[in-house]
């Protein structure tokens, strides 16, 4: 069955599909609406997490379990707290202090929908709502494995991480910062969480060392491909087919792979990363072909 899914050539589509059917639904039973008297926001956190995305990071999740046979609901819990803390950092990117943008999949964002301070409060909540499904039993039987998720996810997600990658963002805007700077921008704002995606699969699973190390490995690529390709998608793509401001990267002065390579050799720099990306997934043999599909993907989508 496996086997006959990955040989169809729309194989990476379906499972996509299905990972985000399946995070959806936990998302909408994790995220319940309330008549309460901060039923708003509750709404703005639904709005901002319902209902929209490509789902990549929560593919990411279901996959890698899938590799070390880890129990379906588990993994997808995982798949939505990454798509909460996704949420929450498109929600605060979003806002007038950042990167002011009014379009998010396809609809309002949620500053636009709402208002600033829901927008603010909406992410917080979606944060540490995130945190709180991973601590929960439900997540795993093991202390051990949720605290390892737990604390992982703090890195992926904090001043190491999401966090400290967005202030160096926001610091470089018009400045020009060489081909590492801005390497360790993207890996520190985008890189750390979908390699965490890549990996909680692993730690999920109990993983030995090597294998997790391989894992990682390609998360990390991944991740580099993925942020690259975001800003040639900028450069290139339009606002219909991207679901967001296209073009804002350079009236920003925001410092990208495009702007000090150009848009081709940004774009070849992505294809170099995610075939590095798909290389670390070998030892895995066909097992993985999903994953390596997805690394395609990720440099060839269009939005
Ligand atoms: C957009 O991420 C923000 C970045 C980290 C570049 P995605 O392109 O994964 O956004 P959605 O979830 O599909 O909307
Ligand atoms: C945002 O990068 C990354 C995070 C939200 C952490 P971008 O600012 O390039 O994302 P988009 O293009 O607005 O989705
Ligand atoms: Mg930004
Ligand atoms: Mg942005
Ligand atoms: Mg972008």
């Amino acid at each position: 069955m496996a086997l006959d899914l990955v040989k169809r050539p729309d194989a990476l589509a379906e499972a996509m599909a299905e990972a985000a059917r399946l995070v959806e639904a936990q998302l909408d039973a994790l995220i319940p609406a309330t008549e309460a008297a901060e039923a708003r926001l509750i709404d703005a956190m639904r709005y901002a997490t319902l209902g929209g995305g490509k789902r990549l990071r929560a593919f990411l999740v279901m996959e890698t379990a899938k590799l070390f046979t880890v129990n379906t609901t588990c993994a997808a819990r995982v798949a939505a707290a990454v798509e909460m803390l996704h949420a929450y950092s498109l929600v605060h990117d979003d806002l007038p202090a950042m990167d002011d943008d009014d379009l998010r999949r396809g609809k309002p964002s949620c500053h636009k929908a709402f208002d600033e301070a829901t927008a603010i409060l909406a992410g917080d909540a979606l944060q540490t709502r995130a945190f709180e499904v991973l601590a929960e039993e439900d997540t795993h039987a093991d202390a051990e494995a949720r605290c390892e998720l737990v604390t992982s996810f703090a890195y992926a997600a904090g001043a190491r991480g999401m966090v400290g990658g967005q202030m160096i963002d926001m610091l470089a805007e018009g400045k020009t910062l060489s081909g590492p700077e801005i390497t360790r921008l993207q890996a520190l704002k985008t890189g750390r969480l979908i390699q965490f995606s890549a990996e909680a699969g692993a730690i999920l699973g109990r993983a030995p060392q090597a294998q997790r190390h391989f894992i990682a490995a390609y998360g990390r690529e991944l991740g580099g491909a993925f942020q690259i390709y975001d800003d040639v998608l900028d450069e290139e793509g339009d606002a219909a087919a991207l679901g967001k401001t296209a073009g804002k990267d350079a009236a920003q002065g925001k410092a990208t792979m495009v702007s000090i390579l150009g848009l081709e050799r940004a774009r070849a720099q992505a294809e170099h990363l995610a075939d590095q990306a798909a290389a670390h997934l070998e030892s895995f043999g066909e097992r993985a072909d999903l994953l390596r599909q997805l690394a395609k993907f990720t440099v060839t989508r269009k939005s």
